[in-house]
C-alpha cells in the first residue's frame, strides 16, 4: 500500500450505478477494482452460515479479520470457497447494511481496503470511500439518483436474470437500506465535501462514465496508464 497511488473514490447508494461506473474506470484505466460493499456482503453471509447474530460485535470483527478473500475473474472466494451468488441473496443482502453499522467489523474491514491501494492506480466504490476509507483520493464521485429509479434498474436487472422480482418490494427494501446506511453513527453514506456529486436519474450509465472520464483526463488521471 502507497499514499502515492491514485485512487478514484466512488460512494452512493445502491443501485446508483457506482458498481458500473467502477468496473468501467478500471478497465479503460488498467488500474485494480475495490467492490468494498461485497466485504460487507462476505460478512454477511458467513455470519449467516456460521450461526454468528448481530448482538456478537466482536465475534463477528474477529470473523472478519480472520477470512481469507479473494476476487478471481468476478469471483468472489472466501477460505477457498466460492461466495459469488451467496452474497447477492436477500438474506446476505440486507444483513450486509446491519453489520456494517458496527465499528467493530468496519475496523477489520478497514485495512483490508487500504491494502488495496496499490500501484498503477485503484478504483474504489462504496459508501465511505471519500470519506473514511481513502480521504486524500484524487476525484472522489458521489453518484446518486432517485429512489424509485433505482429500484427500477435493480428490477431490470433481476428480471433479465430470469429472476422473478417484485418491484414493490424491492423500493421498500432499497429505502431501508439507504436509511441504515445514512443514519448509522460510523462512516455513514454522506457525500465527501470534496466530491463532485451527479445525479444520474435521468441520465445512461453511458453518459456518466464519460462524465467522470472527462474528469479524470482533466485531472490528468489517465497519464502513465
Ligand atoms: O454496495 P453494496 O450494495 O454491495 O453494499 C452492501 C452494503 O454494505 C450496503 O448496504 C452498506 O450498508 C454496506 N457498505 C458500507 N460501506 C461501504 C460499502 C458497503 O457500509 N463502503
Amino acid at each position: 500500500m502507497s499514499d502515492n497511488v491514485p485512487v478514484i473514490a466512488i460512494d452512493g447508494p445502491s443501485g446508483s450505478g457506482k458498481g458500473t461506473l467502477a468496473s468501467a474506470l478500471a478497465e479503460r484505466l488498467g488500474w485494480h477494482l475495490l467492490d468494498s460493499g461485497a466485504l460487507y456482503r462476505i460478512v454477511a453471509a458467513v455470519a449467516i452460515a456460521r450461526g454468528i447474530t448481530l448482538d456478537h460485535e466482536s465475534e463477528l470483527a474477529a470473523m472478519a479479520e480472520g477470512l481469507d478473500i479473494s476476487f478471481k475473474e468476478q469471483k468472489v472466494i472466501v477460505d477457498g470457497e466460492d461466495l459469488t451468488d451467496l452474497i447477492r441473496t436477500e438474506g446476505a443482502t440486507s444483513l450486509s447494511s446491519e453489520v456494517a453499522a458496527l465499528a467493530g467489523v468496519r475496523a477489520a474491514i478497514l485495512t483490508m481496503q487500504r491494502e488495496m491501494r496499490r500501484v498503477p492506480g485503484l478504483v474504489a466504490d462504496g459508501r465511505d470511500m471519500g470519506t473514511v476509507v481513502f480521504p486524500s483520493a484524487e476525484l472522489k464521485i458521489f453518484l446518486d439518483a432517485d429512489a424509485e429509479t433505482r429500484a427500477q434498474r435493480r428490477y431490470n436487472q433481476l428480471k433479465n436474470k430470469g429472476l422473478s422480482v417484485n418491484l414493490p418490494a424491492l423500493l421498500d427494501a432499497i429505502k431501508k437500506r439507504d436509511e441504515r446506511d445514512i443514519r448509522r453513527a460510523v462512516s455513514p453514506l454522506k457525500a465527501a465535501g470534496d466530491a463532485i456529486i451527479i445525479d444520474s436519474t435521468a441520465m445512461t450509465i453511458v453518459e456518466v462514465v464519460a462524465e467522470v472520464y472527462a474528469e479524470v483526463v482533466a485531472r490528468r488521471l489517465a497519464e502513465g496508464t
